[in-house]
């Protein structure tokens, strides 16, 4: 049935919609009475699980509390955010800039670093995505860019640290950080490069899992340029690869954080950027000139703030760590049983497949794992399927899902 509205990022012709009418835990459920096992948190964002009851009753008190306001508002619940989010964050964040999603995050981002710098250039890598708004897709360097050019004047791009297929041509083993000294280079030769935007592992792009001296080196060549640090944590934050925030595994502080997913657990419309002292402090004297209608909404506010009260209470970020060896060998498990699996990569509760099949065997997957009502994605650019299931799931409801996987792969391969 055509539908009155668009389906995102699709031909429309063809593109059926999923009707989902409830969910529980790692599982949501669809009108023609099935039950999906949810290996992707809808769109990496259910990382609390479905049907959560404590999110739906503070959504519904908030309701009741506070439910409209104005950019300029003050109430209670916008102060505790904010502060929660900079404790979270570490020494030396000061601000919060609130949005409505991981675009306008980014988008504010790279306002704030143009304005901090008085530079206009910013950095990001190919396999990449930052967001679908003009300045967001600008950054981003996956094939949603190209036919929407052109792009932002001064998005310039570095080559990824894909360890698997490395783009220069080394070995993980032997190799001296080539993808970090390269964006080095890239700095020192463009000159004034107000701010570079990494996600920490991209997600998207089919989870690149960088060398432990990646972001080390990079925030190096970032002080060594005067060049900004912004980590992309849309995806990966909140708890995704075990950390609150994934850039923490390797003790770096970027200069500005952006967030949006996990941040309500896909329960409320909210995303923030995390800013930094040095960066913040320009806009004591200075106009901030960014600014939203729906500047933290009420409701978005509070779906947040309860959101961080159940990834401690519950244990959800200590959970996607002590999971993240049975997830890694379940993938491996099944790269050693399928020809057609080249490689496996993960990070906490984020992993990928790069799968050898042509376009019919791909496609085959996709109904396969369908007709096994499995969520995940499949990125038929990379041939990768990427899962990323809510940070709530146990060992048990793994297992179930790699066997559903694993048999999906069967019948395709
Ligand atoms: C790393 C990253 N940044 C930004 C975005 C954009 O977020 P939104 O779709 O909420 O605008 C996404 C969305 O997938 C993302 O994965």
């Amino acid at each position: 049935m055509s539908e009155p509205f668009f389906f995102t990022w699709s031909k429309q012709r063809g593109t059926t919609g999923v009707e989902m009418v409830g969910g529980e835990g790692c599982f949501f459920d669809t009108a023609d009475g099935a039950r999906w096992l949810d290996l992707g948190s809808l769109v990496y964002s259910a990382n609390l699980g479905h049907g959560h009851p404590r999110m739906i009753a503070a959504i519904k008190a908030q309701a009741d509390r506070l439910c409209l306001s104005m950019p300029k508002s003050v109430f209670p619940e916008k102060r505790a955010l904010a502060e929660r989010l900079l404790a979270l964050a570490g020494k030396g964040f000061t601000k919060v800039f609130f949005t409505l999603g991981g675009s306008e995050a980014n988008e504010n981002a790279i306002k704030m670093a143009r304005l901090a710098t008085g530079r206009f250039k910013v950095l990001s890598r190919y396999r990449s995505y930052h967001g679908a708004t003009m300045g967001a897709l600008s950054l981003s360097g996956d094939y949603r860019r190209p036919p929407l050019e052109p792009a932002l004047v001064g998005a310039i791009k570095a080559l990824d640290c894909y360890c698997d297929r490395c783009p220069f041509g080394q070995s993980l083993a032997s190799c001296a950080r080539e993808c970090a000294t390269h964006v080095d280079d890239v700095l020192r030769m463009e000159a004034n490069v107000a701010a570079v935007f990494l996600e920490p592992v991209p997600g998207a792009n089919g989870v690149l899992v960088p060398p432990e001296e990646y972001w080390p080196l990079v925030r190096a060549a970032c002080d060594q340029h005067g060049t900004l640090l912004v980590a992309d944590e849309v995806l990966t934050g909140f708890g995704r690869t075990g950390n609150w925030f994934a850039h923490q595994r390797w003790g770096v502080t970027p200069d500005m954080i952006t967030l949006s997913k996990g941040l309500t657990g896909g329960y409320g419309v909210l995303g923030a950027v995390l800013v930094h002292e040095r960066v913040a402090s320009r806009f004591e004297d200075e106009t901030l000139l960014a600014g939203l209608t729906q500047y933290a909404h009420p409701l978005g506010v509070a779906a947040a703030l309860e959101a961080m009260a159940i990834y401690e209470e519950e244990g959800l970020i200590d959970n996607a760590e002590k999971l993240s060896g049975p997830f890694a060998a379940g993938l491996a498990a099944l790269r050693e049983a399928h020809a057609c699996v080249r490689f496996s990569r993960s990070l906490g509760l984020l992993g990928a497949l790069e799968l050898d099949l042509d376009d019919a065997g791909f496609n085959k997957l996709g109904a396969a794992l369908k007709d096994r009502h499995v969520h995940a994605f499949l990125r038929p650019t990379d041939r990768a399927l990427i899962l990323a299931p809510p940070l709530c799931i146990d060992e048990a409801i793994l297992a179930d899902g790699f066997a559903r996987v694993g048999a999906a792969i069967a019948e395709a391969s």
